[in-house]
C-alpha cells in the first residue's frame, strides 16, 4: 500500500516528458507469489530535449531484477531504484536506445486489485489510472503511447488461456507443461490500457462483421459452467458495435475483440484495448439470477467500455485531469445507446435520478470538483459522479447548443482530428467551435466550475397586453477552493402549455436567445417576454432534464398537477408530480418533526392513483412516478438540520396513504399486470414488472400485505419479482414469519451464487431503523462474505451506508461508529474500495448537530489513524476540510 505524501498534482504543472517509448516489448513468466515480468522498452529522446537529461520511470512497490541497456548490464552506480522509481542519471546519448528491465511481482497477495493480481485463480490486470507501475517501471502516464508486443508463458493446466490486447500472433507448448502465446496490438496505447487475462475459463464466442466487411472474432470469457450467462452480454456487444458504426461512424479496428469476467474488481468494468475487463456483476444474467436492472446494466456497461475503442483508446486523454474527455464523452454515449434500445423518456428520468442521487450530494457538499478538476492527491478519486455523469451532461448540453447535426460534425471532426493522440477538452471543444463556427467560451466553465448552479424563476400574465414574462436569476454556490463562481451558460429547455395541453405559439420574445425551444442563459437575470399569448400558460422548465441544474420556481400548485397530467415532455411531465411529492414530504417531515402528525393533500393520492392506471402511459413510467421521492432526495432538497426518522416517517405516511386512499384500483391493476410466463429482458418486459412491483410495494403496506408479498415471493418466475418481493417484505414486515422464511429460501436456494447473495446481502442492509447495524454486523461473519471481495464489501457494508438512512445515521452514532471500523478495515488490503466506501459520508454537515458531531467523530477517528493510504486520506481530509 502507498502511504500518503500529501503531494498534490495540478493540471497547470503538466510537461511532456523528456522521452518517449515507440515500442513496449513484455514478457511475462507467470507464477502466483513470483511472476518474473521482463520488458524491453524502445526509448527515444524526445526532439529537442538535451542528452544530459535523465530517465525517470514510475514503480510502485516493485523489485528490479535485472536492468539493461542495449544488451549491457547496467552498473549500480549509473541508476537509482526504489519501488517506487527508477532513475537512469546518463542514459546514452543515442537518440534511440533499448532498456531492458527484469521485475518481479506478486499476483497472489494483491488485494489492491490494481496491477497484476488473481481473482479466483485467473491472472487479470487493472491498470488505470496508474497500475502499470505495479507490474514493470514505466512513463506510467496516458500521453506516452507505444505499440505493445506481450508474450505470456504459464501452466497448461492452469492456464489453457492466455490473453493479452491486440491481436493473436503466435502460441505454442514449451517444456514442463509450459505454453505461451504472443499478442501484438497495432494501435499505440497509453499504459493504462495495457492487459493480461491468463486462466481456465469457459469461452462463449461470436462473430460480427463491421460495415467495411473486417470480420471480428468476438469472445466471452467467464467462470466454467456460467457459459450460457454470458448470452445476453453478448447480444448487447453486438448490438453496441453495429450502433457506434450507425449513430457515430465508429467501426472496430482488430481482428478479435475479447471480454473477460472476473468476481474482485474494484470499479464497473474496463476498456483495455481488445480486451475488456469485466466485474462478472455486469456480464452474467439470466432471468433466474439477474434483475431487470442488472440486465440494463450489463447492456449499458458492455456498451460503454466498446465505445471507449474511440473515445478513450483511440482517442486518450494527455494526462488525468482530462478524465472526462473521454469518461463524460462515453457515458454521454452509452446513454445514447440505451435510449435507443429501449424507452427515451424512461432512461432519461432514471438518469436523472441517479445524476440527484449521486452527483447533486457530491457537488453540493465537501467534493465537489469541476468536471475537470485542477488539483488531486490521488487520481482514483476522481473516478466520480462529477466526471462521468456531470460530465456526460455537458456533452449532451452540446449538442442541445449546437443541434444534433452540428454536434455530429464536431464529433466527426474531433474523431478525425485527434485519431491516435492524447488530447484535452480544450482540444475537444474547439472542435465544436471549428465544426459550428461558434463561440463555446462562456459554456466551458461548464468543465472548469464546480457546483450545481440553480435559476430562480418566476413568471406573470398580463392579459390585457397578451404577454407572458419570465424572470430568471442565476447563481453558483461557492464550492471547496472556488467561492466565487462566474456566470455560465445554461440551456434551458422549456414550454409554455396551454389549456389544451399543447404548447403555445408565441409571436415574439426579447429578453434571452430563444431558439428551439430553449433559452439560452447566459447573464445573473434575463426578464423574458412572450407577446401574442392568448391565455395564462403553464410553465414547463428544464424539459428533457436540458441542464444539471436545480430549480426555484414560483409556481402555484395546480399548474404543477396540471402539468403532471398534460406536459408532453415526459421528463417534464415526471418532474412536475416529482416535485409535488417532494414538497409534500418536506412539508410532513416537518410537522413531523414539531410533534404533529403529517397532513396530506386528497389530490396527491387522487393523482398517484390517476398516474397509476393511465394506460396511455408507459407501464415503465408508471412505476418511476410512483416511486416516492427516496429519503436522501428529501434530505438533500431540505439541505440542512436534517432528521432522517422524521424524513422517514413522512415518506411511510405518505406511501400509507396512497395505498389506503387507491387500494382496489391498484389492486386491480396488479392483478391485470400477473406474468404471462414467457420471461424477456427487454423493455416492455421490464417495464410491466417494474408497474406491478412498485404496486406490490404500496399493497404491502395494507391488510394482509404480508400475506401478499409472501405469495408475490412463492409464486416469482425471475429474480425481478423474487427480489422486489423479498424487499418489500424484509422492509415493510421485518420480523414476521413470511420475511424471515424468504430470506431464509432466498439464502438456500442461492448459497452458491456470490452474485446473487449480494442482493441477499444488500436487502438485510438496507432494511430501515436502528436495529439494523447489528444485523449487518452479524453479516460480516456470514460465511457468503468476504471483505477482500469489493462487490460483497458494497454491497452489505456500501448499501448500508448509502442506502439505509435511519439505519446508518443512527441518532446514537453506533452506525457510523461500525461503518469507520470497516472502512479502516477494507483499506488495509484495498485503499480504493475504502476510500470510495468512505464519500457516503460527504453529506455530514447537513446532518442535525447531534448526529453531525458522531459523524465528525467517526471521521476525525480515521483521519487519526496511522500510515492510512493516499486514497483515504485523500477523500477524509477533503470531507473535514
Ligand atoms: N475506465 C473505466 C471505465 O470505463 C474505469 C476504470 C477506473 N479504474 C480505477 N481503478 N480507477 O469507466
Ligand atoms: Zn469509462
Amino acid at each position: 500500500m502507498r502511504t500518503d505524501t500529501g503531494q498534490v498534482f495540478k493540471l497547470e504543472d503538466y510537461r511532456p516528458s523528456d522521452y518517449l517509448i515507440p515500442l513496449t516489448e513484455l514478457s511475462f513468466r507467470l507464477s502466483p507469489d513470483a511472476t518474473e515480468v521482463k520488458a524491453v522498452l524502445t526509448i527515444e529522446r524526445r526532439d529537442g530535449v538535451a542528452t544530459t537529461a535523465p530517465l525517470v520511470l514510475d514503480g510502485d512497490g516493485l523489485l528490479l531484477k535485472k536492468l539493461e541497456i542495449d544488451g549491457t548490464p547496467l552498473a549500480q552506480s549509473t541508476y537509482t531504484v526504489t519501488p517506487d522509481r527508477l532513475e537512469i542519471a546518463h542514459p546514452p546519448e543515442a537518440k534511440r536506445f533499448k532498456l531492458t528491465i527484469e521485475t518481479e511481482v506478486a499476483p497472489v497477495h494483491n488485494e489492491a486489485l490494481m496491477g497484476l493480481y488473481l481473482s479466483n485463480g485467473v491472472y487479470c490486470t487493472q491498470c488505470e489510472a496508474e497500475g502499470f507501475r505495479r507490474i514493470t517501471y514505466f512513463l506510467d502516464r496516458p500521453d506516452i503511447l507505444s505499440v505493445y508486443t506481450v508474450r505470456v508463458e504459464a501452466p497448461k493446466a492452469e492456464a489453457p488461456q492466455l490473453l493479452s490486447n491486440g491481436n493473436p500472433l503466435e502460441r505454442g507448448e514449451m517444456a514442463d507443461g509450459w505454453h505461451y502465446a504472443v499478442w501484438h496490438d497495432p494501435f499505440p496505447k497509453p499504459s493504462y490500457l495495457f492487459a493480461l487475462v491468463a486462466g481456465s475459463l469457459g469461452i462463449v464466442n461470436d462473430r460480427f462483421v463491421t460495415r467495411s466487411g473486417r470480420e471480428v472474432e468476438l469472445g466471452i470469457y467467464v467462470e466454467h459452467g456460467k457459459e450460457k450467462l454470458a448470452d445476453y452480454a453478448m447480444d448487447a456487444l453486438k448490438r453496441s458495435m453495429k450502433w457506434d458504426e450507425d449513430v457515430f461512424g465508429c467501426e472496430y479496428d482488430l481482428d478479435v475483440f475479447n471480454i473477460v469476467a472476473v468476481s474482485d474488481f474494484n470499479m464497473g468494468a474496463m476498456e483495455n484495448k481488445g480486451l475488456n475487463v469485466f466485474n462478472d456483476k455486469y456480464v452474467l444474467a439470466d432471468a433466474e439470477t439477474a434483475t431487470d436492472a442488472d440486465f440494463a446494466n450489463i447492456e449499458a456497461i458492455i456498451a460503454h467500455e466498446y465505445f471507449h475503442n474511440w473515445t478513450g483508446n483511440r482517442i486518450t486523454c494527455r494526462d488525468w485531469f482530462q478524465l472526462c474527455l473521454k469518461e463524460g464523452l462515453t457515458v454521454f454515449r452509452d446513454h445514447e445507446f440505451s435510449a435507443d434500445q429501449r424507452s427515451r423518456p424512461v432512461k432519461r428520468i432514471a438518469e436523472v435520478r441517479t445524476l440527484r442521487a449521486h452527483q447533486f450530494p457530491e457537488d453540493q457538499g465537501p467534493l465537489a470538483h469541476p468536471v475537470r478538476p485542477r488539483r488531486y492527491r490521488e487520481i482514483n478519486n476522481f473516478y466520480t459522479a462529477t466526471v462521468y455523469e456531470k460530465g456526460s451532461e455537458v456533452v449532451r448540453m452540446i449538442r442541445t447548443v449546437l443541434g444534433p447535426e452540428a454536434f455530429r460534425a464536431g464529433m466527426d471532426l474531433y474523431l478525425k482530428r485527434h485519431d491516435g493522440e492524447a488530447a484535452t477538452i480544450e482540444d475537444f471543444l474547439k472542435a465544436f467551435e471549428d465544426a459550428s463556427g461558434r463561440d463555446l467560451s462562456q459554456f466551458a466553465l461548464w468543465y472548469h466550475q464546480a457546483g450545481t448552479p440553480n435559476l430562480t424563476v418566476s413568471s406573470a400574465y398580463n392579459a390585457a397586453a397578451r404577454e407572458f414574462t419570465i424572470e430568471i436569476e442565476q447563481s453558483v454556490p461557492p464550492t471547496p477552493s472556488e467561492s466565487r463562481k462566474r456566470l455560465m451558460h445554461i440551456p434551458l429547455a422549456f414550454g409554455l402549455v396551454g389549456a389544451d395541453g399543447r404548447d403555445m405559439v408565441y409571436e415574439s420574445v426579447e429578453g434571452a436567445t430563444v431558439d428551439d425551444g430553449v433559452i439560452h442563459v447566459r447573464k445573473r437575470r434575463h426578464s423574458i417576454r412572450f407577446s401574442g399569448i392568448a391565455e395564462r400558460p403553464a410553465l414547463s422548465l428544464n424539459r428533457g432534464f436540458s441542464a444539471p441544474i436545480t430549480l426555484s420556481v414560483e409556481q402555484k400548485t395546480e399548474d404543477r398537477i396540471f402539468l403532471s397530467g398534460h406536459d408532453s415532455d415526459p421528463v417534464a411531465r415526471w418532474q412536475a408530480f416529482n416535485t409535488l411529492l417532494t414538497e409534500a414530504l418536506i412539508a410532513a417531515s416537518r410537522q413531523i418533526r414539531g410533534g404533529k402528525r403529517p397532513v396530506f393533500s386528497d389530490r396527491l393520492s387522487a393523482l398517484a392513483g390517476q398516474i397509476a392506471c393511465d394506460d396511455a402511459l408507459e407501464q415503465a413510467y408508471r412505476a418511476l412516478a410512483l416511486a416516492l421521492p427516496g429519503e436522501a432526495d428529501i434530505a438533500r432538497e431540505i439541505g440542512n438540520d436534517i432528521d432522517p426518522d422524521a424524513i422517514f416517517a413522512a415518506r411511510e405516511a405518505l406511501a400509507k396513504r396512497i395505498a389506503e386512499e387507491n387500494g382496489p384500483s391498484l389492486r386491480d391493476l396488479y392483478e391485470r399486470l400477473r406474468d404471462n410466463g414467457e420471461f424477456s429482458p427487454d423493455a416492455a418486459g421490464a417495464g410491466r414488472r417494474a408497474l406491478r412491483n412498485a404496486l406490490l410495494d404500496y399493497l404491502a403496506l395494507l391488510t394482509d400485505g404480508a400475506s401478499l408479498a409472501a405469495d408475490h415471493f412463492r409464486l416469482a418466475a425471475n429474480m425481478t419479482d423474487r427480489a422486489a418481493a423479498l424487499t418489500v417484505l424484509a422492509h415493510r414486515h421485518s420480523g414476521t414469519p413470511q420475511a424471515t422464511g424468504a430470506l431464509a429460501s432466498f439464502e438456500s436456494r442461492y448459497a452458491n451464487d456470490p452474485l446473487v447473495m449480494d442482493k441477499w446481502f444488500l436487502v438485510q442492509a438496507s432494511v430501515p431503523g436502528a436495529q439494523t447495524v447489528e444485523t449487518v454486523r452479524r453479516l460480516t461473519s456470514h460465511r457468503g462474505f468476504s471483505m477482500s471481495n469489493p462487490n460483497r464489501v458494497r454491497a452489505l457494508v456500501g448499501t448500508f451506508a448509502n442506502a439505509n438512512q435511519t439505519g446508518f445515521h443512527r441518532a446514537d452514532g453506533e452506525g457510523y461508529r461500525f461503518f469507520g471500523e470497516m472502512v479502516l478495515e477494507a483499506e488495509r488490503r484495498n485503499p480504493q474500495l475504502a476510500a470510495r466506501l468512505a464519500t457516503a459520508m460527504r453529506s455530514w454537515r447537513s446532518l442535525e448537530a447531534g448526529r453531525r458531531d458522531k459523524a465528525r467523530a467517526t471521521l476525525l477517528a480515521i483521519s487519526g489513524t496511522e500510515g492510512l493510504s493516499t486514497d483515504l486520506r485523500d477523500i477524509v481530509e477533503r470531507m473535514l476540510a
